[in-house]
């Protein structure tokens, strides 16, 4: 009888191991061989060639730490985080609020599906009869729309909806359309595809219809392509040296209600959740800038500023964070192909869609913004921060 060990992403006491520790535990993660693993981690991965594939003017590479994140279990699945980030204590501290969050169950998550939205606008000074043929004659758009990117169509995506909007200019009173192209955009990041299809569109439009096309683009608030992640943890494995278990869980608590109600700290706190999201988004190869904005927007949606994250207390008196965060990630197309890199560390991730690279990405976020907030709310962030900080200072050479 055979006995199957079951993987676990779960290590202890890897920051002692050693580097070379650590690129033989992640070759025998992905099932390469550590010497060639480690030949590619040391060369950067993106060769001159590559570099000059992907933009323009390049004069060389420019290299950044590549770091792994243990510990994470999401939808009962094991998971090592890749990292690509500059900034110390952002890779531990995920790692560790990981190793917490395990211990209430790991990470739960939940997509909403790819859909993106491309938006037209339209300038005319018929806007009402402009709006009415647009929606009287939506499936023929939709399929012009998916003639344009046949690729997409053929592996399941495209165009699926389609709606009009008015905007009124409270400058001049004047009022321009914006159609918003909904498109089903499978596991490609999606701005080509959308880009390619508003474009067409405003050229058939322009033929046929008494407008003026202006801007055709994706919309980067992709609040219909969102993951919605939760994590627990239990009272238990919340208290320190200094602190009582429940005085972390309310400090942490009251310190969400200050970035809910106060957009100086919100700012703050959303970006110690980028923290984790945009070290796997650079790691994957993926447009972190996009994210971003897309982030930042859908925490304004409401007209204030706030927490994209809350952190509450559970009817079990455990601590309890979720969050929805709109992520445009894909793992076809652009650097994600190129990078080699980047395809380890999608490999390391081991997804196969972008489905899982979004959830992937949400709850590093989530992870870092509860260690933050852990350290914020007790004994600060210098302590920790420093310590790192002062070892780079000595790399650096600086007194
Ligand atoms: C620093 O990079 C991130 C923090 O400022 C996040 C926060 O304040 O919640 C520590």
């Amino acid at each position: 009888m055979t006995l199957k060990i079951k993987r676990t992403s779960r290590k202890s006491g890897w920051h002692r191991i050693g580097r070379e520790g650590r690129i033989n535990d992640v070759a025998h993660w992905v099932q390469e061989d550590a010497y060639e693993l480690e030949n590619l981690l040391d060369s950067g991965g993106l060769s001159s060639t590559h570099a000059e594939e992907l933009v323009e003017n390049v004069l060389g590479r420019y290299a950044l730490p590549f770091s792994v994140a243990p510990n994470f279990l999401i939808n009962n699945r094991e998971y090592l985080i890749p990292m690509v980030i500059e900034e110390p204590s952002v890779v531990a501290a995920c790692a560790n609020a990981a190793r917490l969050i395990r211990q209430g169950g790991g990470f739960s998550a939940t997509y909403s599906g790819s859909r993106m939205i491309g938006q037209i606008q339209l300038l005319t000074d018929d806007p009402e009869a402009v709006r009415l043929k647009l929606l009287e004659n939506k499936e023929e758009w939709l399929a012009i729309a998916n003639e344009a990117d046949p690729g997409l169509v053929s592996v399941g995506g495209g165009a699926v909806d389609m709606s009009v909007r008015r905007i009124e200019d409270d400058l001049d009173g004047s009022v321009f359309l914006v159609v918003h192209l909904v498109v089903e955009v499978c596991d490609a990041m999606g701005a080509n595809a959308i880009n390619t299809m508003a474009e067409r569109l405003a050229e058939v439009w322009e033929e046929r219809l008494p407008v003026s096309p202006n801007l055709r683009i994706l919309s980067n608030l992709a609040d219909q392509r969102t993951v919605t992640v939760e994590a627990k943890i239990p009272l238990n494995a919340l208290k320190s040296e200094d602190f009582s278990a429940e005085e972390i869980r309310d400090r942490i608590v009251s310190a969400t209600r200050f970035a809910w109600l106060d957009p100086y700290r919100a700012a703050t706190h959303n970006k110690g959740i980028m923290n984790g999201i945009d070290a796997v988004l650079l790691a994957t190869g993926n447009d972190w800038r996009a994210v971003e904005a897309g982030a930042h927007a859908y925490a304004a949606r409401n007209g204030q500023y706030r927490s994209l994250s809350v952190w509450e207390t559970t009817p079990d008196k455990a601590l309890k964070g979720s969050m929805t965060i709109p992520m445009a990630v894909g793992i076809v197309g652009g650097a994600t192909k190129i990078h080699p890199t980047a395809r380890l560390a999608l490999k390391i991730l081991d997804t196969k869609s972008a489905e899982e690279l979004a959830i992937a990405a949400a709850t590093a976020g989530l992870a870092n913004n509860f260690a933050a907030l852990r350290a914020l709310a007790t004994e600060g962030i210098q302590r920790g921060h420093m310590t790192l900080h002062n070892r780079s200072r000595k790399l650096a050479g600086t007194p």
